[in-house]
């Protein structure tokens, strides 16, 4: 079986090595030395130049290397072919970590203290306690549902919104547009963990910021565009939300001179939260080629028709 890997972001003969050992007669190719197109049975790509999946006439399937496969999606040109998605026990765990350090920046006022010391302020009140501080997580799929556990382990008040209704021992989980209200209400932290779809286009906007009880803090680890980014910098000037933490942008980079960079409640990560690692994830990699030879069901696959 041959194997195209294309990434701008990765490592390629790193992720070459661990292929490799997994699947050690795979004949991995190495974008752009393609060698002849027909003989390429599966694509391993992130960040793929539009066109180039469709370039190869005897593809099977497609394999992304990011969790998320929006921009994939939005490729006009992508073949209708299965598209599996990555999920990577590193890359859960590292988001883990990421929303657990913003979490823990909000519940014990770091973002507070760090105003403070610009005004040259000294002065604290007595942090609550994990259990009276509410995190909503926006999407409980792999990452949601990781992240929500984590939190739930610190002793944190969890509670969660999904597509489909979801029982999760110890969080609180709220389902579809209807569920939507009464979960943000009782958010003091919100995390956007939402795949981009056409439905979650836009869903962070001034409606949905003003169901968030006043006070409110926002973390987005989900996408750019999920956030309305001028109904994000009206509810932090308007007070009604106390600060924001985007790891995700609508333009990547930010571009020079957006409002973000200097507002003084927004923290921004250059997209930073986590990342799929050769050595933990080529071995789901290698499972789901053998699948496709063996014609068994493959794992993570996106429905299109949802979009993610
Ligand atoms: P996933 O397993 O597919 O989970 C997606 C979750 O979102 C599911 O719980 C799903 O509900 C829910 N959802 C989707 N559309 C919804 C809607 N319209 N209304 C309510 N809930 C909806 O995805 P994942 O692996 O957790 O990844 C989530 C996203 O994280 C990725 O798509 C990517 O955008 C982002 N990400 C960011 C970084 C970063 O570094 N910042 C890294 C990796 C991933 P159901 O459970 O009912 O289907
Ligand atoms: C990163 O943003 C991913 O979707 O894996």
């Amino acid at each position: 079986m041959a194997l195209l890997f294309h990434s701008p972001d990765e490592d390629a003969q790193a992720w070459r090595r661990a292929l490799l050992r997994h699947a050690p007669g795979l004949d991995v190719r190495l974008w752009p030395e393609v060698g002849d197109p027909a003989q390429i049975d599966a694509a391993l790509v992130w960040r793929a130049p539009p066109g180039l999946l469709a370039s190869l006439p005897n593809l099977r399937l497609i394999l992304s290397l990011g969790a998320g496969v929006d921009a994939m999606l939005a490729d006009p040109t992508l073949p209708d072919l299965p598209l599996c998605r990555l999920v990577d026990p590193s890359l859960t765990r590292m988001m883990g970590e990421f929303v657990l350090a913003l979490v823990l920046k909000y519940h014990r006022q770091l973002d507070v203290f760090a105003r403070q010391q610009r005004e040259q302020r000294w002065a604290f009140t007595l942090p609550p306690q994990p259990g009276e501080t509410a995190v909503g997580i926006l999407g409980l799929g792999e990452l949601g549902s990781h992240a929500a556990g984590l939190l739930r382990g610190m002793g944190f008040a969890v509670r969660g919104w999904s597509r489909s209704p979801k029982a999760i021992e110890g969080i609180a989980t709220f389902a579809g547009p209807d569920g939507l209200a009464p979960f943000l209400a009782g958010t003091a932290i919100l995390v956007c963990l939402l795949p981009l779809t056409p439905e979650t286009r836009g869903i962070m906007d001034a409606h949905l910021l003003a169901g968030l009880p006043t006070g409110a803090r926002l973390i987005n680890v989900g996408r750019g565009a999920q956030l309305v980014e001028r109904d994000l910098i009206d509810a932090l000037d308007r007070g009604h939300l106390a600060h924001a933490s985007l790891d995700c942008v609508a333009e990547e980079p930010l571009p020079p001179g957006h409002p973000f960079w200097s507002h003084p409640r927004i923290d921004i990560t250059p997209h930073v939260a986590s990342f799929s690692l050769p050595d933990s994830a080529a071995e789901g990699v290698v499972d789901n080629l053998r699948r496709l030879e063996e014609g068994r069901p493959l794992r993570n696959l996106v429905d299109r028709a949802r979009g993610y």
